[in-house]
């Protein structure tokens, strides 16, 4: 079966109590059940990962080798500043979709960038847990 790195970046696992306005009252641990149920369903694995610390996350894609079929990753705050986790994906050659739970472009200026979107296939934005599951679907169609 073909394998897909699920990426959270950081403050994500606070998914649930943080800001729940912009980012809903789903944890994060119900996000990854219901990819999960998705992966079950279209036959496909999923390595699950969060981390707040942009070195494990450039370490995580590295090792990916060929492991991997796919890469779907919300970078969270490192999607306005990260040339690591850009340069990390552009290296591993790895097919990619970024996601995020909000809209980045109707947010705070500062946000309004991504430098993760060029070395991706496709980014998937402000559709909250449907974000995810819409990144997941399309990685799993290209595959
Ligand atoms: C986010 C948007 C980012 O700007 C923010 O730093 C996050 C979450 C989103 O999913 O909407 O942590 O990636």
């Amino acid at each position: 079966m073909k394998k897909i790195l699920i990426i959270h970046g950081p403050n994500l696992n606070l998914l649930g109590k943080r800001e729940p306005d912009i980012y809903g009252k789903l944890t994060l641990g119900q996000i990854n059940s219901e990819l999960k149920r998705i992966a079950k369903k279209r036959k496909v694995v999923l390595t699950i990962k969060q981390s707040n610390h942009e070195g494990e996350i450039v370490d995580l894609i590295g090792k990916t080798g060929n492991k991997y079929a796919a890469l779907l990753i919300n970078p969270a705050a490192y999607t306005h500043s990260s040339v690591a986790i850009r340069d990390a994906i552009a290296a591993a050659n790895l097919l990619t979709v970024e996601v995020h739970i909000s809209n980045i472009y109707s947010r705070e200026e500062f946000r309004q960038k991504s430098l993760i979107s060029p070395v991706a296939k496709g980014t998937i934005m402000g559709f909250g847990i449907k974000s995810y599951t819409l990144g997941l679907e399309a990685l799993i169609d290209l595959i």
